[in-house]
């Protein structure tokens, strides 16, 4: 597994330049479908609406599948809905296959979804080591080290047997489906995109391998065949200074 670090000026910088990055993964994709799952969070925006108005003529969106991280089990329409805010601030914005956009349905029961969503996700996407296998997977990271909806007093999700899992928010309990860790960890590539002084002390854990980070679910994202990106603004890696990333190529761009 190959771990690129990459840290950005500011969160438009780092939407914009991951944007890029993602277009030319896409487009050097030999296939005709790349299955790309999303997270939600409020990270993703500044990207889909980089996306929407850089790329929405240029971009090969019949070839794009996306699929959710995760999803609170509320209405499309609903505020929180992260399928809502992503057709909000890109599919509304771009021409693409109804087909190709795979959203958990969260007006559904959640553990009759996770089951629908999990089958779908199987029919769909190649095998690999006995799991799905996304071709990328962009991820957030909360600032009590959480990432899709698996949250630090649920760890057990990283190793679930299952694709999908129905999560509660550990404050909020609010319902939500997660793809699991076996999924995640065997996609073809993996990018964590974070942004904020309040991801800082987190990342600095994980970083220098602080044995707490084993407590937070994003430490145990390392993809078996893939390549793990990370991509950070200056607030975010405050902390973190290029020598303490062992094993990793930093670019500061
Ligand atoms: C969600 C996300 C979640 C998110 C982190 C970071 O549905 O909330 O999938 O894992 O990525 O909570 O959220 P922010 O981008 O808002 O900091």
């Amino acid at each position: 597994m190959a771990q690129n670090l990459h840290i950005f000026k500011n969160p438009l910088e780092l939407a914009t330049q991951f944007a890029g990055h993602l277009m030319n993964w896409i487009g050097n994709h030999t296939g005709n479908v790349f299955n790309l799952a999303i997270s939600g969070g409020k990270t993703p925006d500044l990207l889909f609406s980089v996306l929407a108005e850089k790329y929405a003529d240029s971009a090969p969106w019949q070839k794009i599948h996306f699929w959710w991280v995760d999803e609170r089990m509320v209405a499309p329409d609903h505020p929180e809905s992260n399928f809502g805010v992503a057709r909000k601030l890109l599919f509304s914005q771009i021409s693409i296959p109804e087909e190709n956009i795979h959203r958990i349905k969260g007006e559904n029961v959640p553990e009759t979804e996770a089951l629908s969503y999990s089958a779908q996700i199987r029919e769909s996407l190649i095998s690999r080591n006995g799991w799905p296998a996304f071709n990328l997977i962009l991820l957030g990271m909360g600032d009590d080290g959480h990432t899709a909806s698996i949250f630090p007093n649920q760890m057990e999700l990283l190793q679930s047997e299952r694709i999908c899992e129905v999560a509660t928010h550990p404050s909020t309990g609010q319902k939500r489906i997660t793809l699991t860790g076996n999924v995640i960890n065997n996609a073809g590539q993996v990018c964590f995109l974070v942004t904020g002084t309040n991801k800082a002390n987190r990342l600095t854990e994980i970083f220098t391998r602080q044995e707490t980070a084993k407590l937070l679910p994003a430490s145990h994202i390392l993809p078996r065949n893939g390549n793990l990106n990370w991509y950070m603004d200056k607030s975010a890696a405050q902390f973190i200074n290029s020598e303490s990333w062992r094993d990793l190529e930093s670019h500061s761009d």
